[in-house]
């Protein structure tokens, strides 16, 4: 259950053209991931979402681990209309890699 850091920093290879992590990231395709883990579901920073995500954050969702497994085990069921072109990560080993990933990426 408990994911790899490490191992997660190979998976996001994936997801390293439509976003940024660390110093400096910003918006790109897709908006910047620091604080991801426990941050509300669409409010990144200038980024314009799509209205299914923008919902969910307006209802208070949060992106829990939970959350972020349900996402990115298949993006367009779990948010029906989401703009993120990316067809998930079928492994369960891999979606807790890169969250555990993402987890080491504090705030803003
Ligand atoms: C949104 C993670 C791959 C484009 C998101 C969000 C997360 C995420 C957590 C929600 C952000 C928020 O609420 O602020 C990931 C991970 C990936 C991945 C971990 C790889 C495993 C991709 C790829 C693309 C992409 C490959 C581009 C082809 C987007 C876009 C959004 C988004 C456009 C906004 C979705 C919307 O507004 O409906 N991603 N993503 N992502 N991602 Fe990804």
């Amino acid at each position: 259950q408990d994911g790899d850091a490490a191992a997660g920093e190979k998976v996001f290879r994936k997801c390293q053209a439509c976003h940024a992590v660390g110093e400096g990231a910003e918006n790109k395709v897709g908006p910047a991931l620091n604080g991801i883990v426990g941050r509300t579901i669409a409010s990144g920073e200038g980024f314009d979402y799509s209205d299914v995500l923008a919902e969910m954050g307006s209802a208070g969702k949060t992106w829990t681990p939970e959350e972020l497994g349900a996402f990115l085990t298949k993006p367009r069921d779990y948010a029906k209309g989401t703009k993120m072109s990316f067809a998930g990560l079928r492994k369960e080993d891999e979606r807790a890699d890169v969250i555990a990933y993402l987890a080491t990426f504090a705030g803003s």
